[in-house]
C-alpha cells in the first residue's frame, strides 16, 4: 500500500513532466479544436509521413494518424533509382477550419513545391488536395476570425500568404519581415492572432524563439525574443526553441518547443506562457530555467500508450509505426503477425524496402521481437536495426545452410546519405529451431556514449547479450533520431520471408 501511494502522489499534486512526450516529434505544430489538441511533426523519409497525435490535457499523447499517407513525389521515396534520406517532410503546418469543419496539412518538399492536404477529421482518411509551384519553406498556417487563410513561411526573410478561399492556392504572397543582421536566421514559422493581433512565432536555430507582431498579416511586424539559450529541464539537451503556441479550453497558454536531445531526436517540452502589457508573450521560467515540472494545463486524461505488445491481428498498421520510405505493399502481410518477405536484394540495409521502425521511448526503452525463420532463403538477413545514419542490427542470418544469429555494428552513410559502410559482424552464435526472440535495449539521454544493448532468446526467456554495446551517434545532421526497425532482406535471391510474431516496446 505504501509503495503504491509513492507512486500516485505526482498525479495528485497535478504537476506534468518535461519532457512531454520524450519520442522524436520535431518541428511541431500544436493547436486545440473544441476540448481536444493535435500534434503535428516532420518525418523526412518516413512513411506514412507527418503524424497526428492527440490529447486531452497537453501532457499524455497518443498517435491517431499520418497526413501524408504515402510519399508519392518521386520514386526515390520508394528507395528506387536513389533513396530519399533527410528529404521529404520537413516543417510543416497542421491546422483547423472551424468554417468547413476541415483539418488541413501543408509543407514544402525539397525547397521546390508545396502540397496541401485536408481530412474531414483529424484520424482521415487524408487527401492531397493541391500541388502549388513555389515553396512554403517551414509553414504555419492562420484561420482568420473571418474565414480567411493565411500561410507564414520562409527563412531569414518571412513571407505571408493569403490563400483562396478554399485554402488551396495562393492569392497574394509578400515578404513581411526581414531578420535584422543581429539575430540572423529566422525559420519555422507558427501563426497566430491573438486579441486582434497577428503574431509570427520564429525559431533562431538552434537555441532561441523570436515573436513578431502586427496589426495585420501583412504586417509590418515588431520582434520580440521569446526565450533565447534558456537551460532546459533535460540534462545535457539543447534549449528549448521552434515551437508553437496553444491556448486551453480556460484561456490560459502554454508554448511547446522541442529541444535537441540526439541521440534520441528533438523531443518536445511545455511551459506556461503569460501576456504581457505590450501584449508579447513570456515563457514562465522561474529562474530563468525551463522547469521540469509545471502544474498540469487541465484535468489529466489517459491515453493510449506507445508502449506495450502488437501482435499485428490488424489488417492495417497502428499509428506508431512508419516505413523507412514508403513500402512495397506486394511484399508485407498484417492478420497473423507481420510477414516481411524480402523486398529487395542488397548487402545494404539503408537499400534495402520494408523496413517498419517505432520510435525509441526515452529516456531508455527495449524492443522485442519474436521472429519465425523459417520462410528464410538462403542469403536472407533479417532482425532488429538501430536505424540512423550510423547503424547497428541483430538478426538471423541464412548462409549456405547454416542459420546464425548475428551482431553487426559499423553500417555507415557519408554526409550526402549515401552508403559509405555497410558494416561488419561482431558477433555470432548458431542458432536451430525456427523461432528466435531478440532484443534491443536503447538509451537515448542526450549525450555522448550511449549505446544500445542487443540481446538474443531461443525460448523467450533466458536472454544472453550478444556483441558488445553500439554507441549511438550523436550528430543533429541526419535530423531524426535512433529508431527502432525491424527489418528482412535478401543477399542473393529473392522468394523468403519471416513473420514477426510479436513485437513488445517497453520501459526497462
Ligand atoms: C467542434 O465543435 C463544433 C461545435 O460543436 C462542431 O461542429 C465541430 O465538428 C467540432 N470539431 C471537431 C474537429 O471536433
Ligand atoms: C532576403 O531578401 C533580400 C532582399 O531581397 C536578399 O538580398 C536576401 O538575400 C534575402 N535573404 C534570404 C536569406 O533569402
Amino acid at each position: 500500500m505504501k509503495l503504491s501511494l509513492f507512486f500516485v502522489l505526482p498525479v495528485l499534486g497535478q504537476q506534468f513532466n518535461n519532457p512531454v512526450l520524450w519520442q522524436d516529434l520535431a518541428d511541431l505544430d500544436v493547436l486545440r479544436v473544441n476540448n481536444t489538441y493535435y500534434y503535428s511533426a516532420s518525418t523526412m523519409h518516413y512513411s506514412p509521413g507527418a503524424p497526428v497525435l492527440r490529447s486531452y490535457d497537453l501532457v499524455n499523447w497518443e498517435f491517431i494518424g499520418h497526413s501524408v499517407p504515402v510519399l508519392d513525389w518521386s520514386p526515390k521515396y520508394d528507395l528506387s533509382g536513389g533513396n530519399a534520406y533527410v528529404k521529404g517532410i520537413w516543417a510543416s503546418f497542421l491546422g483547423y477550419r472551424p468554417r468547413s469543419d476541415l483539418f488541413y496539412w501543408g509543407g514544402c518538399i525539397e525547397f521546390a513545391k508545396t502540397h496541401i492536404y485536408t481530412a474531414p477529421a483529424a484520424t482521415g482518411p487524408w487527401t492531397r488536395r493541391s500541388t502549388i509551384d513555389s515553396c512554403y519553406y517551414d509553414a504555419g498556417l492562420l484561420v482568420d476570425d473571418d474565414d480567411r487563410m493565411y500561410v507564414a513561411y520562409g527563412n531569414t526573410n518571412i513571407s505571408v500568404a493569403q490563400m483562396s478561399p478554399d485554402g488551396l492556392r495562393q492569392v497574394r504572397t509578400q515578404v513581411v519581415f526581414r531578420s535584422p543582421k543581429n539575430v540572423g536566421t529566422i525559420e519555422g514559422s507558427r501563426f497566430y492572432k491573438y486579441k486582434g493581433s497577428y503574431y509570427i512565432f520564429v525559431t533562431k536555430p538552434p537555441d532561441a524563439q523570436y515573436v513578431l507582431k502586427a496589426a495585420s498579416p501583412f504586417g509590418p511586424y515588431t520582434m520580440k525574443v521569446l526565450v533565447n539559450r534558456i537551460p532546459s529541464p533535460v540534462a545535457g539537451s539543447g534549449a528549448p526553441h521552434q515551437g508553437g503556441l496553444v491556448t486551453t479550453p480556460s484561456g490560459a497558454w502554454y508554448y511547446m518547443a522541442f529541444i535537441d536531445a540526439y541521440p534520441g531526436g528533438r523531443v518536445p517540452v511545455l511551459a506556461p506562457v503569460s501576456w504581457g502589457a505590450d501584449g508579447f508573450p513570456t515563457v514562465q521560467a522561474p529562474g530563468s530555467r525551463w522547469a521540469a515540472s509545471y502544474p498540469y494545463p487541465g484535468p489529466p486524461r489517459a491515453v493510449k500508450s506507445s508502449l506495450g505488445v502488437e501482435t499485428f491481428e490488424a489488417p492495417t498498421l497502428g499509428p506508431d509505426w512508419e516505413w523507412n520510405h514508403n513500402p512495397d505493399v506486394s511484399k508485407f502481410a498484417l492478420g497473423n503477425g507481420l510477414v516481411l518477405r524480402t523486398a529487395t536484394r542488397t548487402l545494404d540495409l539503408y537499400a534495402a524496402r520494408n523496413t517498419l521502425t517505432r520510435r525509441i521511448v526515452g529516456p531508455q526503452s527495449s524492443a522485442t521481437i519474436e521472429l519465425d525463420f523459417e520462410g528464410m532463403r538462403d542469403g536472407d538477413r533479417a532482425g532488429l536495426a538501430l536505424l540512423r545514419d550510423s547503424s547497428a542490427w541483430i538478426g538471423v542470418q541464412k548462409d549456405g545452410g547454416e542459420v546464425r544469429v548475428v551482431v553487426v555494428h559499423g553500417i555507415e552513410m557519408d554526409d550526402k546519405w549515401r552508403t559509405a559502410k555497410m558494416g561488419s559482424e561482431v558477433e555470432a552464435v548458431p542458432i536451430q529451431g525456427g523461432t528466435v526472440w531478440l532484443r534491443l535495449a536503447a538509451d537515448i539521454r542526450p549525450g555522448a556514449g550511449r549505446a544500445g544493448i542487443f540481446s538474443y532468446s531461443t525460448d523467450g526467456r533466458s536472454w544472453h547479450t550478444l556483441g558488445r554495446p553500439f554507441v549511438m551517434k550523436t550528430a543533429w545532421q541526419f535530423f531524426m533520431g535512433y529508431r527502432f526497425a525491424v527489418f528482412n532482406f535478401a543477399t542473393k535471391v529473392l522468394g523468403g520471408e519471416v513473420t514477426v510474431r510479436r513485437f513488445e516496446l517497453n520501459m526497462p
